[in-house]
């Protein structure tokens, strides 16, 4: 995607920094646009590095080639972080006097507006006016973040954090594409986990659970559709790999964690689709474990006695995840519950209470039994989220249908994200 980064002269210009480099690194290709206030604040040489383009604040340069209109009418997105409120009444106005404000005039796409600035500025009758015009002609103007200003004060005021910036982008590209149309996931980074460990006990036998991998492939293959990058962490399945999709294939719950570990930091979103074995055979035999596994006992010298597995426990691949998040936002951790209910409560009392456990995000919870939902095509869930959003049922409904609706439901909780951290 074309995009134009504006960059307006306050100091949260610092963060747009940042909202620079998650754009570039997601395969963008940004233009930066900072007015001579910006540059006051972050220079043309970090802009130009990093974005890999010559950077000019003024119509003056590229006037071969008419970079004024130019810019502006090829962009796919424009985004001004952070927008001051000269810049805002300047937008508003219809001015156009240096690149930025005449990019903002020539430019057809969607257009977001991250304001920043101390909170009279914000809640001056005159910035309000503003907004709610910019608004009004479709342009999208965030709300900035409340917390610790540039000074002494607090308030209303603050830049959002760029992933959060980065997360409202996006959708606001995808708003214009038409809500949940194709390309809403894009730039971001899924890594899924699917089907069911096996946890060896010899050669030829395993503890397993039936598990199909039917809905971690849906989760998969919609995410891709919708513009994600996909890594699927695969416990054996027999579905065929996904087109477009990066699929590794794994075994036992020690290998989910490992394949988990080794790519977490490179994902936005992780989602624990799999059913992982939540206990393991202590020991190994390395040879087939015999019917006679004692030969001196019982009657004709076998032993007729059954042979006693001693299990361990395996990590909670899901727990460690949001341990080691600790209070980052990144990535957004999904959860599914397999549940059949049970004398403790309902299955949906269990998910609730399998929520606050595990510490995720979002909780997928599915009722299973014997012939519900392992290998079917179609299915219940319910969706909870830990931010408090209403729960919500999908169902019955196919695989791939409840896949758009935990998609539908990641992407919201995307978007209410906010900015925690206390310092500007
Ligand atoms: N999970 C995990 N590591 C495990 C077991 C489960 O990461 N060792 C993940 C699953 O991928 C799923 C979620 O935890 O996203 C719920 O798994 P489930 O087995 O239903 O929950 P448990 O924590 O095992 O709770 P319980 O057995 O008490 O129902």
């Amino acid at each position: 995607m074309r995009v134009v980064l504006g960059v307006s002269g306050g100091i949260a210009a610092y963060k747009a920094v940042s909202l620079l480099r998650r754009f570039t690194e997601t395969g963008h290709d940004v233009t930066v646009v900072p007015t001579d206030a910006a540059l006051r604040f972050v220079g043309a040489p970090t802009w130009a590095a990093l974005s890999g383009k010559p950077v000019t604040s003024q119509v003056w340069d590229d006037v071969e080639r008419v970079a004024h209109v130019r810019i502006g009418q090829q962009a796919e997105l424009v985004v001004v972080a952070p927008a001051t409120a000269d810049l805002i009444a300047k937008a508003a106005g219809g001015q156009a006097d240096d690149l930025l404000t005449a990019t903002l005039l020539t430019a057809r796409c969607p257009v977001v507006y991250a304001p920043a600035m101390h909170t009279e500025m914000w809640l001056h009758p005159a910035t309000q006016a503003n907004v709610a015009l910019l608004r009004s002609r479709g342009a999208v103007v965030l709300d900035p973040a409340a917390g610790r200003l540039t000074g002494a004060d607090s308030g209303p005021g603050r830049l959002p954090e760029p992933e959060a910036l980065y997360a409202a982008c996006l959708a606001a590209v995808a708003a214009r594409e038409g809500s949940t149309g194709a390309g809403d996931l894009a730039g971001l980074r899924v890594l899924i986990t699917a089907g069911g460990t096996r946890e060896a006990l010899d050669p030829v036998r395993f503890l397993g659970n039936r598990s199909s991998g039917k809905q971690g492939y849906a989760l998969a293959e919609v995410a891709r559709d919708r513009g994600a990058q996909v890594s699927l962490v695969s416990a054996n399945v027999t579905l065929p790999d996904p087109a477009g999709v990066v699929v590794i294939r794994v075994e036992s719950a020690l290998d989910v964690q490992q394949a988990v570990a080794s790519r977490v930091t490179d994902h936005d979103i992780v989602v624990m689709c799999a059913a992982v074995a939540d206990f393991r055979p202590k020991a190994y035999a390395p040879t087939k474990i015999k019917k006679t596994h004692d030969p001196t006992g019982g009657p004709g010298g076998a032993d007729e006695s059954a042979p006693v597995i001693e299990l361990v426990r395996n990590p909670d691949i899901l727990r460690g995840l949001v341990e080691a998040r600790g209070a980052a936002t990144r990535p957004i951790i999904v959860g599914f519950a397999a549940e059949t209910g049970d004398a403790g409560g309902t299955v949906l009392e269990l998910a609730r209470a399998k929520l606050a456990r595990k510490g995720c995000d979002v909780l997928v919870a599915n009722e299973v039994g014997r012939h519900l939902t392992f290998g079917q095509d179609a299915n219940t869930v319910h969706l909870l989220f830990a931010d408090g959003s209403p729960e919500r049922t999908i169902g019955p409904a196919t695989k791939v249908k409840i896949a758009e609706a935990v998609w539908d439901g990641i992407q919201a909780l995307g978007h209410r994200s906010t900015d925690s951290n206390p310092i500007d």
